[in-house]
């Protein structure tokens, strides 16, 4: 049977060998981790999934920002999205996205670097609303994906960690 609980339940280390045999030790250069560099963890919106006593999924999100000419417009930045590579393709990964969902209406809107073949076709995330927005590092456009609730947001701006977090953003 597969649990779920919040992230900090996890011992940073198990989490850290999870996401190492998911996206490999060279993770740390990606864009996403320069995006909210800083940052700590939304306590809310992250969580751990376990097979018993067995760390089996990880799903981090985090408070970053797109910074442009309108100031700053709080976004949550969604991943690493992680499934142990022995229980993928079994919906631990929709499992933890959909509990992650149905948190998240109270936060700003959801951003992440992703499939859109994935997030796209399950959790409604497009790249409609990002073609003008640039990261500090390399990524493909087609891939920075938002799920914007309805919410209208800024065309143009660069990501980056956020700097006016407020405390009941992080719960
Ligand atoms: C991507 C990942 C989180 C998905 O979790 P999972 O538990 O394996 O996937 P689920 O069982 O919930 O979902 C399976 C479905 O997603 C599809 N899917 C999974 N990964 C996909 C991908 N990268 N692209 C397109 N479709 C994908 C499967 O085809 C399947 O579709 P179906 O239900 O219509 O048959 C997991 O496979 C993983 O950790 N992969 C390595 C790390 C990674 O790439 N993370 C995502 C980037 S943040």
């Amino acid at each position: 049977m597969i649990t779920l609980s919040p992230l900090a339940d996890a011992a940073p280390d198990d989490v850290e060998r999870l996401l190492d045999s998911a996206f490999g030790t060279d993770r740390h250069s990606r864009t996403a981790y320069r995006i909210r560099a800083g940052m700590a963890p939304i306590a809310d919106l992250s969580l751990a999934a376990w097979e018993a006593d067995r760390l089996i999924g990880t799903l981090q999100s985090w408070p970053v920002a797109l910074h442009g000419l309108e100031g700053e417009t709080p976004l949550v930045l969604v991943g690493p999205v992680a499934v142990d590579p022995d229980r993928q393709q079994r919906g631990i990964g929709r499992l933890m996205m959909d509990a992650m969902l149905s948190r998240a209406a109270s936060h700003p809107p959801l951003v992440l670097i992703g499939d859109p073949e994935y997030y796209g076709r399950h959790f409604d995330f497009t790249a409609d609303a990002t073609a003008g927005w640039k990261a500090p590092g390399p990524f493909e456009h087609r891939r920075l994906l938002a799920r914007t609730g309805g919410r209208a947001l800024p065309l143009d701006g660069m990501l980056g960690p956020r700097r006016e977090t407020k405390t009941s953003d992080l719960r």
